[in-house]
């Protein structure tokens, strides 16, 4: 009885797996969730009591979201007409997907790729083509020479800042380029960013074509506030926003008017935004340094760069198959996601994603000691 497109929908033996990682005992470094520890309760309890005393917050209300809010995230400089409000940036990857590629287009993806990307991308029935990077991110001379050897994508999706899973950044030159790619080959830049405002180290790099027509923009405040919300955005030119707002209306008439409230009263008071991200950046900070120092210490053997920012470790555990090393490692009572969990095109076995979000400090080299032995077994 089910449609092709839900027979087709990607069902994963590693996310099965990964259901044992929620037990109690279990030390998980492979959820991508933010930290519940740092989620700004107390201001979202008065944010919540506030709006909702206003009867117009429980009404419903545009399928672009709120003018209040659309207006705070534009910011001074910005057009809210050129915003959609979206139920999370997942949300918005569905609605592109929905708006831009037909089956048999081709949308250029990073090899590897956040996983609800390929996912929603690729339920259009589009082709999805992978490119690998490196820890400057994408790599656009090979995406150029595809260009060259006749690809011809609609879009090309990208998360510049530290990415998922791996943690990389889209070096400035890399960004140019890629622009550039896009204005010569007629395609458009899916720039996926939620974790760009957690960034506790290193210096700021622009946004990706900085008010070019080729550049839609997913923000969300999954992980600067809370992902409970479900609330993000995506920026994009006059066309894609207009097709986008229409899609949306079949898909959920709006993202909820309640949760949309609540942001705009937190982003729109003065220096909120800064007071938060001031305390979460050194938190999250601290966490990476955890981990890095376990690995550091008690596998020496593991090799990764340090992120300045995000949520993710990628690590390369050379001759060592992660997928087949997970079973074992949830038995020794940790998990994390296999490398081959990304893959688009590429083998990834080597390689694995760890979270430093939501483990405890105290606890991340007792994580660590878990993989360790699990290896040990498997040598
Ligand atoms: C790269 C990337 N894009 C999008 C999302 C989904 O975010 P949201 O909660 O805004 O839907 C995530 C969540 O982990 C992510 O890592």
């Amino acid at each position: 009885m089910l449609s092709a497109r839900a027979r087709t929908a990607e069902s994963s033996a590693i996310r099965d797996l990964l259901r044992h990682a929620e037990s109690p005992g279990v030390l998980s470094l492979a959820g991508g969730l933010p930290s519940a520890a740092m989620f700004p309760v107390d201001d979202v309890v008065r944010a919540a009591n506030g709006v909702l005393r206003d009867p117009s917050t429980l009404q419903y209300g545009l399928s672009e979201g709120s003018t209040e809010l659309r207006t705070i995230v534009a910011g001074p400089s910005g057009d809210p007409d050129r915003i959609v409000i979206t139920t999370g940036s997942q949300q918005a990857l569905d609605l592109l997907g929905r708006v831009l590629l037909d089956p048999g287009d081709d949308i250029v993806v990073p090899d590897p790729c956040y996983v609800g990307a390929r996912q929603a991308l690729g339920a259009s029935g589009a082709t999805l083509v992978g490119v690998p990077g490196d820890v400057d991110g994408l790599d656009t001379d090979r995406l150029a020479d595809r260009l060259a050897a006749g690809l011809r994508p609609k879009a090309v999706y990208v998360v510049a800042n530290f990415d998922n899973p791996s943690g990389a950044v889209l070096a400035p030159v890399r960004r140019r380029m890629l622009v550039a790619l896009a204005e010569r080959y007629g395609f458009i830049i899916i720039e996926d960013d939620p974790y760009g405002a957690l960034r506790y180290a290193g210096t700021e790099i622009d946004d990706i074509g900085p008010g070019s027509d080729r550049v839609v923009r997913l923000r969300t405040v999954s992980k600067t506030i809370a992902p409970g919300l479900r609330v993000g955005w995506l920026v994009g030119p006059q066309w894609l926003v207009d097709a986008v707002v229409v899609a949306k209306q079949s898909v959920d008439l709006h993202t909820s008017t309640v949760t949309q409230a609540v942001a705009a009263h937190l982003l729109g008071q003065d220096g909120w935004l800064d007071g938060h991200l001031a305390e979460l950046r050194p938190w999250y900070r601290d966490q990476r340094d955890a981990l890095v120092e376990a690995l550091t210490e008690k596998l020496p053997g593991a090799a990764f760069s340090v992120p300045d920012g995000g949520m993710f470790l990628w690590v390369r555990l050379p001759d060592v198959d992660t997928a087949g090393l997970l079973p074992s490692a949830i038995r020794s009572g940790m998990a994390f996601v296999p490398g081959s969990a990304f893959a688009v095109d590429r083998d990834l076995g080597e390689l694995l994603r760890l979270s430093f979000a939501t483990v405890d400090r105290s606890q991340m080299g007792g994580a660590v000691d878990r993989l360790a032995r699990s290896l040990a077994r498997a040598a």
